[in-house]
């Protein structure tokens, strides 16, 4: 594996993907790759132009790809259980469920839903939208659903007291804690398909430091440096892509890149703090998320409460 791309991955015909934030970086590679290995890719997007133009550069670069702009908002429940509909009126397999929208120190914002920005676009809306296509999940032979970390999930741990940061704001530390939710997320979420005896499978995956607009709230001044020290967004989308389509893979499992402090190389399997395996802290955060997006799942119940309308 020390090596790997996709080019030792065979055609995947008749599969069906659903990547979030495909119009930029790390989706929009992650969306090309898939594509080319002939699988259906749903770019679920919140800006419909941009997933047009995404579409339109794929399409140039691979004119046989199979890829279907859809709105999503994952910073509102609303969107995301509008999403999960008009998904679910158009398809009735799932076999990649890439979790990978996301916004990064962005200054102070409440959403609609009453949630700190951070936490709500790259965790709840995912851990919500995660919850609505299980069912589809479930009835696909070997789905698996990839849920994007980070190295800075280091910065935070879970503020159980205050997960909205209403005492006062970091955008640090709401960045570090949405991604910590993230990584405990994929792991429960594992632990929780295996005790149902279920085959999907739940990886988390990580992609170094890449260079991506994910810097836009940065000063416009060392936007530019990127360019100049990040890998590229390509080699940054490979352990996304081994998560998806990889043979030696377990569900639980951490991609990350294999280079010097996991910041750049080829993926390769990485260890996360105990923090981060417990089941204790992992159970609560599953139980705040379930109250807090209204949608409750693989907790021997199985039911959507109220999704929103
Ligand atoms: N780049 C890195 O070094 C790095 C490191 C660790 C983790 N990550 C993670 O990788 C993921 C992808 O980021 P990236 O680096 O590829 O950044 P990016 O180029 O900024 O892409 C982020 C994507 O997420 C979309 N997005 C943001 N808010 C959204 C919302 N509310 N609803 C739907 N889509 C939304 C963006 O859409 P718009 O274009 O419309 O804004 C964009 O398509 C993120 O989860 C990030 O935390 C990246």
């Amino acid at each position: 594996m020390s090596q790997w791309n996709t080019d030792q991955v065979p055609s995947q015909s008749g599969r069906v993907a659903i990547v979030t934030g495909a119009n930029s970086g790390l989706g929009y590679e992650t969306t090309l790759a898939l594509a080319k290995k002939n699988i259906m890719v749903i770019m679920a997007c919140r800006n419909m132009q941009k997933a047009e133009e995404a579409k339109q550069k794929i399409l140039a670069n691979y004119p046989d790809a199979k890829v279907k702009p859809m709105k999503i908002d994952t910073s509102s429940l609303a969107e995301v259980n509008k999403f999960a509909k008009h998904f679910q009126s158009h398809f009735d397999r799932l076999d990649l469920l890439i979790n990978n929208a996301g916004i990064m120190m962005s200054p102070y914002e409440v959403t609609e839903d009453g949630f700190e920005n951070q936490l709500a676009t790259n965790y709840l809306g995912h851990f919500a939208l995660t919850g609505q296509m299980l069912p589809m999940l479930k009835r696909t032979s070997d789905s698996r659903v990839i849920t994007l970390s980070s190295l800075s999930y280091k910065w935070a741990e879970i503020q159980f007291d205050d997960l909205h940061f209403k005492n006062s704001y970091s955008k640090r530390k709401a960045y570090g804690q949405s991604k910590r939710s993230c990584l405990i997320f994929a792991y429960e979420l594992q632990r929780r398909l295996s005790a149902s005896g279920q085959n999907t499978l739940s990886l988390a995956a990580h992609p170094g430091l890449s260079n991506t607009e994910l810097d836009r709230y940065f000063p416009a001044l060392i936007r530019p440096l990127g360019a100049l020290f990040l890998q590229s967004a390509k080699k940054g989308a490979l352990p996304i892509l081994y998560a998806a389509l990889a043979e030696d893979i377990q569900g639980g499992e951490f991609i990350g890149p294999n280079g010097f402090q996991e910041m750049r190389g080829y993926p390769t399997k990485v260890e996360a703090d105990d923090y981060s395996n417990n089941p204790a802290i992992a159970r609560r955060l599953w139980k705040v998320s379930e109250e807090m997006t209204r949608i409750r799942y693989l907790d021997g119940q199985d039911e959507l409460l109220n999704p929103a309308p």
